[in-house]
């Protein structure tokens, strides 16, 4: 069953962008509702449990390296429909492939620098959100 909430990350080439606040918009005016919020310096051995499902991938290596470049910002959002949605309002992982009009067209740099993250099941935004905020911070 579909849940009403996913999970995001701002990516450490947006937020030293000073992109924080215009993707925080996008986000707003996508209807979400912002559940949780912090900024956040991941370690490498953070970012690399984060990202412990790519670890076979031939990107991880450079993926954990980046993600713990600068800081995050992580947030739990809330909407009907909140992953496929979500994902619609990010666009494609590569933001060469990204539809006019979304957060990746917008901000992305690479597919590696895309902006931000964005979970891919209900289960996963339940697991990303759990990994950065305790159950009080959730409301
Ligand atoms: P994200 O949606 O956070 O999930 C995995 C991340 O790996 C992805 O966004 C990109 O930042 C990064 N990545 C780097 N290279 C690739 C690639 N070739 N395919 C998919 N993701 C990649």
């Amino acid at each position: 069953m579909a849940t009403n909430r996913t999970f995001t990350m701002i990516k450490p080439d947006a937020t030293q962008e000073n992109h924080i606040g215009g993707i925080l918009s996008m986000i707003e005016e996508g209807g979400f509702r912002i559940v949780s919020l912090k900024k956040v310096l991941l370690t490498p051995e953070r970012a690399g449990q984060f990202y412990e499902v790519h670890k076979e991938r031939p990107f991880y290596q450079d993926l954990v390296k980046y993600m713990s470049s600068g800081p995050i910002v992580a947030a739990i959002l809330e909407k009907d429909n909140a992953v496929a949605d979500f994902r619609t309002l990010i666009g494609a992982t590569n933001p060469a492939q990204a539809a006019e009009g979304t957060i990746r067209k917008k901000y992305a740099k690479s597919i590696e620098a895309n902006a931000v993250h964005g979970s891919d099941s209900d289960e996963n935004a339940q697991i990303e959100g759990n990994f950065f905020f305790t159950a009080d911070e959730q409301f």
